[in-house]
C-alpha cells in the first residue's frame, strides 16, 4: 500500500532501491511522528479543518499507536514503505475513514522533518548528559589525583613538570567546548518546520505558531523553503557536534593507550578491565580505549559524508535526503556507546604516584631552577644559560620542589570556576 497510490505497482527494484534501510531505521523515528501527527491535528481542529470530535477520535487512534510503540509492539509491515505511511494506514484502519483526514496542510517532508528535528533534539540532549557525565569523572578524578606529578611533553620530549590534576582536568575542561557545539546543533534542531508541507506552504490557514508551542519548539523556521534546506543543515550542525566530542573523547583514549604501554607505566587497569592475545601469555591490553579511539575516528568522519551528501543539492526536497538517516543514526548511537563505555572505564584507571622518582625524568625540572634564579634577582637569559650548560655537561641535579600558583597551573587548578563553566553550557539544554 502506497500513500501515493495512483492505480499501478511499482517495480520491485525501484521500490527496494528506494526505500532502502526506511523501515529499520524509521521505527526510532515513531514516536516523534505520532507526537508531531497529534500537535498537526489539533491544529487542524483549531482552524476548522477537523470538528472536535474528530480530533477526539483521532487522538485517541494515534493515542493507541503511542502505546504500542512504547510496548514495543509497533512494526513497519512489509510493502509499507516508511513510518509515515504505516501511521496513517493503521489510522485509516481501526477508525475508518476520518483516519484519512489528518494529511490535509501536511507533505511527508515537513512530516519527516519534523520528526526529526523531536529526534535529534532528544537524542543531542541525552548526549549533552553523557558528555556531563564523563566531565564530572574527569573533574573529580583531577581532584583526587591533584598532587600526583608526571611529566609534560612537547614534541614527545620530556619538557616540564604537569599532574594528573591537569591532565584529566584538560579534558574535562576542553569538553565544554564541545558541549558548545552540541548546544548548537540542538538550538538548530529546536525549530519547527511543520507547515511547510512539500516545501512551499499550503493555501490552508495552518497556524504554525500553534504547533511550535504544542511541540515545545523555541522558534519555527519561518521560510518554508528554509524549513526544508533545514534537512541537511540540521545533519551537518549535529556532525560537527559528534565530531567535536569525538575529537576530545579521542584523544583521551590515545593518551591513555600510550601511557598504558610498559614504556610509561603512568597509569594501569585492574585486570579483568582489560583483555589477552591468543599467543602471548602476558598480554593485558587496554581494548576498551583502543576501540573508543577508532570509533571516534570513525565519528569525525560524518561531517564528509553529510557535507558531501548535501553539497550542491537544490533547494526543495531531493530524495538523497533519506539516506541522511543511513549516517546520523547509528553515529548517534555509536557517540552514546563510546561516552557509555568511557564513563564506565574511566574510574576504574590506577595512577602510579611515583613516576617522577625516575631520573630519565630529572630535566623536566630545568625550567623551575632557572626560575628559581631569576626570583633571586638574576637575568633570565643569563640563567637559562647556566642551567643549560649544567645539563651539557652532565651536571645538573634537580631540585624537584615546584610551586606553580597562577590560574589553571598544577598548584592552582580553578576546577570549581570550570565546573560554573559547565554548568552555565549545560543549562541551555534546558
Ligand atoms: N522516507 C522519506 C525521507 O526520509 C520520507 C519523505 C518522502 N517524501 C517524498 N517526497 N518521497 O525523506
Amino acid at each position: 500500500m502506497k500513500l501515493w497510490d495512483k492505480g499501478f505497482e511499482p517495480d520491485q527494484m525501484v521500490e527496494r532501491f528506494t526505500v532502502g534501510r526506511d523501515r529499520e531505521l524509521d521505527m526510532a523515528l515513531a514516536p516523534y511522528d505520532v507526537e508531531g501527527s497529534m500537535a498537526h491535528i489539533r491544529m487542524l481542529e483549531h482552524i476548522g479543518l477537523l470538528t472536535a470530535d474528530e480530533l477526539t477520535t483521532l487522538l485517541g487512534g494515534l493515542q493507541q499507536i503511542q502505546t504500542d510503540i512504547a510496548e514495543g509492539r509497533f512494526e513497519i509491515e512489509e510493502g509499507i514503505e516508511d513510518v509515515h505511511s504505516e501511521v496513517e494506514k493503521l489510522l485509516t484502519e481501526r477508525l475508518g475513514s476520518v483516519g484519512k483526514k489528518i494529511h490535509a496542510g501536511r507533505s511527508r517532508n515537513d512530516q519527516v522533518l519534523v520528526d526529526l528535528k523531536l529526534f535529534y533534539r532528544q537524542r543531542l540532549k541525552d548526549i549533552a548528559k553523557g558528555v556531563h557525565t564523563v566531565f564530572d569523572i574527569l573533574l573529580t578524578l583531577s581532584e583526587r589525583h591533584k598532587d600526583v606529578l608526571m611529566p609534560g611533553y612537547t614534541h614527545m620530549q620530556v619538557a616540564m613538570p604537569s599532574s594528573f590534576g591537569l591532565w584529566f582536568g584538560a579534558y574535562a575542561e576542553t569538553l565544554i567546548d564541545d558541549l558548545r557545539t552540541v548546544a548548537a546543533a540542538f538550538d538548530t534542531a529546536n525549530q519547527n518546520p511543520l507547515g511547510s508541507a512539500a516545501g512551499y506552504g499550503s493555501s490552508f490557514p495552518l497556524d504554525r505558531e500553534m504547533t511550535t508551542r504544542l511541540l515545545h519548539f523555541d522558534t519555527l523556521h519561518y521560510n518554508v523553503c528554509a524549513a526544508q534546506m533545514g534537512r541537511g543543515k540540521t545533519e551537518r550542525a549535529l556532525a560537527y557536534a559528534l565530531n567535536a566530542v569525538a575529537s576530545t573523547l579521542g584523544r583521551l583514549s590515545m593518551d591513555v593507550c600510550l601511557f598504558m604501554s610498559q614504556n610509561f607505566a603512568f597509569v594501569s587497569l585492574p585486570d579483568e578491565f582489560t583483555t589477552g592475545s591468543s599467543i602471548m601469555p602476558h598480554k593485558k591490553n587496554p581494548d576498551v580505549f583502543e576501540v573508543a579511539r577508532s570509533k571516534c575516528n570513525r565519528l569525525q568522519s560524518v561531517v564528509n559524508e553529510v557535507s558531501l551528501m548535501t553539497t550542491n543539492l537544490p533547494l526543495g526536497y531531493q530524495r538523497d535526503l533519506q539516506l541522511l538517516k543511513d549516517v546520523t543514526f547509528p553515529a548517534l548511537e555509536e557517540m552514546e556507546e563510546v561516552l557509555s563505555a568511557l564513563a564506565f572505564i574511566l574510574p576504574r584507571l590506577r595512577v602510579n604516584t611515583a613516576i617522577l622518582d625516575d631520573a630519565r625524568y630529572d630535566y623536566l625540572f630545568t625550567v623551575e631552577d632557572v626560575n628559581r634564579r631569576v626570583l633571586r634577582g638574576q637575568p633570565f637569559r643569563e640563567a637559562y644559560r647556566e642551567v643549560g650548560l649544567q645539563v651539557q655537561r652532565g651536571e645538573y641535579r634537580p631540585d624537584k620542589r615546584v610551586s606553580h600558583t597562577h590560574a589553571g597551573s598544577i598548584g592552582n587548578l580553578c576546577n570549581d570556576q570550570i565546573r560554573q563553566k559547565m554548568d552555565a553550557v549545560f543549562a541551555q539544554f534546558g
